[in-house]
């Protein structure tokens, strides 16, 4: 056991693995040290009043199917038998990031690339990576929702028409032009929705996205400050709207249910194989080589 535990950024035993090139891997839970343990506690009882007031009630509704725990980092374990049986969907363990295309086929089988790492204590407000909290207590919740696990399998369907209708192209900078154009697309409405998604309910605004839900502070700013605007979400605006990832979202969009959501990412699908997906605008977020040699070979397997 190391003195760090298993905290973002000093986990020798998921450094390891990632010099090794495993990314599957397993939680090794006596690894997590008492300040680990500490940092959930703290995490989830600073937030769970926000949730209460916030979150979507299928977040809500997820919470107590999962019997999420306040004490203690939960075993993946534990949550995947209570989580199987409502959707499908499990959480698995991975060492790092995910290559794009490696992370929506994961999605296309129900499986949830997790990170098993606990942000540092004195580091409880913001973290540009994900961290156990973010994923587990961000977006696992929701994945108990039929509607929202059936619209990350599409996503997962998305990335595989992304591969297949690009893999024919002859040349290869035009390819990897448009595959990049589509990703960035793909990337952003993710961004829009599951990460950062908001949702008309019937009393008011509420959350859904997972980068809201696992965070105190931004979750009570995305509904109640004045400096954030929030909109309808239209997909022509989404797909060409930068990301920032390094301060609090100051545009935000909204969805009516789970429904419409899931029907915005088949239309997504439609207007990628009808080439409006090509030239999305540049900017952010940067689509970096990892990603695009994930879709460029993805198309060639296909
Ligand atoms: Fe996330």
């Amino acid at each position: 056991m190391t003195a760090s535990g298993l905290t973002t950024g000093h986990a020798a035993f998921v450094e390891e693995a990632r010099t090794r090139g495993e990314l599957y891997i397993h939680q090794a839970y006596e690894q997590y040290s008492p300040e680990n343990q500490e940092a959930w506690r703290k995490l989830y009882a600073r937030i769970q009043p926000r949730w209460e007031r916030y979150a979507n009630s299928q977040f809500l509704a997820g919470l107590d199917a999962l019997r999420l725990p306040a004490d203690h980092i939960p075993r993946l374990s534990d949550i995947n038998k209570r989580l199987q049986p409502l959707t499908g969907f499990q959480a698995k363990p991975v060492s790092g990031y995910v290559p794009g295309f490696l992370f929506f086929d994961s999605l296309r089988r129900r499986e949830f690339p997790t990170t098993i790492t606990i942000r540092p204590a004195d580091r409880m407000d913001y973290l540009p990576e994900p961290d156990i909290f973010h994923d587990l207590a961000g977006h696992v919740p929701m994945h108990t929702s039929k509607a929202f696990a059936d619209t990350l399998v599409r996503f997962g369907d998305c990335a595989h028409t992304a591969a297949r209708m690009t893999a024919d192209i002859r040349d290869e900078a035009e390819r990897a032009r448009r595959l990049t154009s589509i990703i960035r697309a793909l990337s952003r409405f993710f961004w829009f929705t599951v990460e950062f998604g908001l949702m008309r309910g019937p009393n008011g605004i509420c959350a859904y996205g997972s980068g809201l839900l696992s965070s105190y502070g931004e979750l009570q700013h995305a509904i109640e400050s004045d400096e954030v605007q929030r909109y309808p979400l239209q997909l022509e605006w989404v797909i060409n709207q930068g990301a920032e990832i390094d301060h609090y979202q100051p545009l935000l969009f909204i969805v009516d249910s789970f429904d419409h959501l899931f029907g915005l990412v088949d239309e997504l699908e439609q207007w990628m194989r009808a080439g409006k997906l090509f030239n999305v605008a540049p900017g952010l977020p940067e689509v970096n080589p990892g990603d695009l040699r994930s879709f460029l070979d993805a198309g060639k397997a296909a």
